[in-house]
């Protein structure tokens, strides 16, 4: 073996610089491991990102916009429910969009025009939102009365709509592109009355209801065939039209008759301003009020005050109920618009929900492969509970009942 002294000198200054560039070397690459270790990990498939960074760039260059049209009384008396409503659905789709429920580069954006609670300006609305804005679905509108008008224009089209709020019998039935979230008067009132009937013992009642409206009318209809089932004697059965602010003649006619509560068919107006002048002319508060659908806006017990006091009403949903997807939407109305929602909030917003599950499953945009995926959906998670469409494309849920206590609903027991 060689000593060391025999090596050239040259030979040795080499291969000191060699060592010493190989020690500078590894010195710098010591702490590298890590970042190193962690480096080729993410610049790995940092290679493939950038073959497919411009293909998302691609597709982020071309969002795709789902138009989906909503059709709301936004202005005049029917805007207590079509506010609540579209905030409902406003609600539902800024979520859907920030989820990206629908995929990265695809949002749902909503085309919302004022029904004005009116039936012609319903069909207005409709075929323009058809025809102008070529939406996917509609989401409305806000009365019974204008759905007999306007949906038959979207069935027409093919074009799937989903009620929220119509409640009238026989909304369905005007074709199979025609759904609703709502319960309807049958699937609620006959509950409603068994329910009082038993924990109060029911036995007289007058009636009340709007016979220049669908909904009121069918409510009524509904009504009368409960309180025939039940048993319950009827002593007055008295009609007012939309818009009516006097209602001496009736009430004075039903206070002479001593019924132990008032049945009343109406929209939240007129349903507040029987209350309010039920209590002007001496009817007394043991006679109680009782109603369908139009009672469970909250702005009943703020128009008619201490007069809404105990009334009571079947409903879809209670503001309390217990369920997270029923907890996370409240929390999250509040925190969006600085109130509570109220069940017509809280209907829209499932309907828009069930929309973009709709279309999810269906992968599609074509109307009819939406309307089928409608169909399909089942057990989805919403402030209604666990949703599904009945055959009928109804919504399959319990009812409530519902009182107002200290101006707010409370649970009737
Ligand atoms: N439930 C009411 C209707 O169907 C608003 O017209």
């Amino acid at each position: 073996m060689k000593s060391i002294s025999n090596f050239p000198r040259w030979l040795l200054a080499a291969m000191l610089l060699l060592v010493m560039a190989l020690a500078a070397c590894s010195s710098t690459e010591e702490p590298a491991p890590a970042e190193e270790s962690a480096e080729p990990a993410a610049e790995e498939p940092a290679a493939e990102e950038t073959a497919a960074e411009p293909a998302a760039e691609e597709t982020a260059a071309e969002p795709v916009v789902i138009k989906v049209g909503a059709a709301h009384a936004l202005s005049g008396p029917i805007a207590l429910y079509g506010e609540p409503i579209s905030q409902g659905i406003q609600l539902a789709v800024k979520q859907i969009n920030e989820q990206a429920y629908l995929g990265e580069n695809t949002t749902l954006e909503i085309v919302l025009e004022d029904t004005a609670g009116d039936k012609e300006q319903a069909i207005a609305v409709f075929e323009k939102l058809i025809n102008q804005d070529g939406v996917v679905a509609i989401l409305g509108p806000t009365l019974s009365n204008s759905a007999f008008a306007a949906d038959p224009v979207a069935q027409e089209a093919g074009v799937p709509v989903i009620g929220s709020s119509n409640t009238a019998s026989g909304i369905t039935d005007m074709g199979d592109f025609v759904f609703r979230t709502s319960l309807p008067e049958s699937a609620v009132i006959p509950n409603t009355l068994k329910v009082v009937s038993e924990a109060r013992g029911l036995t007289k009642v007058a009636v009340m209801y709007g016979n220049d409206d669908q909904f009121t009318q069918s409510g009524y209809e509904v009504f009368a065939a409960a309180l025939d089932d039940l048993g319950i004697e009827v002593v007055a059965t008295e009609t007012f039209a939309k818009g009516d602010t006097d209602f001496s003649a009736q009430l004075t006619k039903i206070k002479s008759l001593e019924p132990q509560a008032i049945v009343a068919s109406a929209l939240a107006e007129e349903a507040a301003n029987i209350m309010t002048q039920a209590r002007q002319l001496g009817i007394g508060e043991d006679v109680y009020f009782i109603g369908g659908n139009g009672f469970n806006s909250p702005k009943l017990a703020e128009i008619a005050g201490p007069a809404a006091e105990g009334a009571i009403s079947g409903a879809a949903w209670f503001i309390s109920s217990p369920t997270p997807a029923n907890e996370s939407f409240v929390e999250a109305y509040r925190a969006e618009y600085g109130s509570d929602p109220d069940q017509f909030a809280a209907q829209a917003y499932t309907a828009a929900w069930v929309l973009a599950e709709a279309i999810k499953n269906a992968d599609s945009t074509d109307p009819a492969a939406i309307r089928d995926a409608l169909n399909g959906v089942a057990n989805f998670d919403t402030p209604l509970g666990s949703f599904g469409f009945t055959d009928n494309r109804d919504p399959d849920h319990t009812p409530v009942v519902l009182t107002v206590k200290d101006g707010v609903f409370a649970l009737f027991e």
